[in-house]
């Protein structure tokens, strides 16, 4: 019954299609990943090349359709059977201006919601966020905020993230950092936002180039060991499913030990603070 349950995952972000972007390098590191999805019971991966205007990460949506149907094919010659559907990472960056055409980018599997990624350490810029805004009431999108807890904006300020998940938008943490594979601060930032209710998915957004893969069947073990079985399930099935299907996606309710895992985060970081503090004190009186 429980293997039946795994089955049928969704991972809604990845690089593993090969010479897009920075994802996979070649055809053996797709497989690689793939072979991790089938350990994992993934069946379906929405391929996210990093769409950055203006770079040579600007893929064409032709061109990511090419590559889906070619490694469709490659993966078929193996006996992989996932279903790859197509989509793009979105940096906002300032080359998206206020009527930035949307129709070189493509949404998550076509359905209308966008992922979007904020730059990892620039400042907090209001104006994008207005035109995100502005974007999801003018023109009926959605939009999914990539691994907010990566982005020095959001990861010491939840109420910022909640403030956008209010307006609509919905969030995806990646699965490295709540597992704490992306070190301490993206971890604690998982958490927190998973205490606030403002998660909606959790994906890979595997690398295989840098040796992100995506999870294998010891970290999916992991993983629902964290959050409890029934909200793993909603955050890489139910809650895909729902955004395929163009129906509301409802934020995650962990309801394994994650809430232990979280204060127990927060009072090592209390300990590990009046550690440095103490450290600092005894520094500046000599
Ligand atoms: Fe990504």
């Amino acid at each position: 019954m429980a293997m039946d349950k795994r089955r049928g995952f969704i991972d809604i972000h990845s690089h593993f299609l090969p010479f897009l972007d920075h994802g996979a390098e070649n055809d053996q590191q797709c497989l690689a990943a793939a072979r991790c999805y089938q350990s994992a019971g993934i069946d379906q991966v929405i391929a996210t090349p990093h769409f950055l205007p203006g770079t040579k990460w600007a893929a064409a949506p032709e061109q990511i359709s090419d590559t889906i149907r070619r490694t469709r094919n490659i993966l078929r010659e193996q006996g992989i059977s996932i279903t790859i559907l197509a989509g793009m990472e979105i940096m906002l960056t300032d080359m998206l201006g206020g009527n930035f055409d949307l129709r070189p980018v493509l949404s998550l599997g076509g359905k209308g919601a966008y992922l979007v990624e904020f730059p990892l350490h620039s400042p907090y810029d209001a104006s994008m966020v207005e035109r995100l805004e502005h974007w999801q009431a003018a023109r009926g999108v959605h939009f999914v905020i990539a691994h907010p807890e990566r982005c020095a904006i959001f990861n010491d300020n939840s109420s910022r993230l909640d403030a956008l998940v209010n307006t609509g938008m919905m969030v995806q943490v990646n699965i490295d950092s709540l597992l704490g594979q992306a070190g301490k601060k993206a971890q604690q930032a998982a958490l927190a936002f998973f205490q606030a209710g403002i998660v909606h998915f959790l994906a890979s957004d595997a690398h295989p180039r840098d040796g992100r893969m995506p999870p294998d069947s010891a970290s999916m073990a992991r993983l629902t060991r964290l959050l409890g079985r029934e909200t793993t399930f909603q955050a890489l099935r139910t809650n895909p499913m729902n955004l395929l299907d163009g129906k509301k996606v409802d934020p995650l309710r962990p309801d394994g030990n994650i809430h232990f895992s979280a204060q127990l985060h927060a009072m090592q970081g209390g300990y590990m603070q009046k550690l440095k503090n103490l450290f600092t004190h005894k520094q500046n009186l000599n």
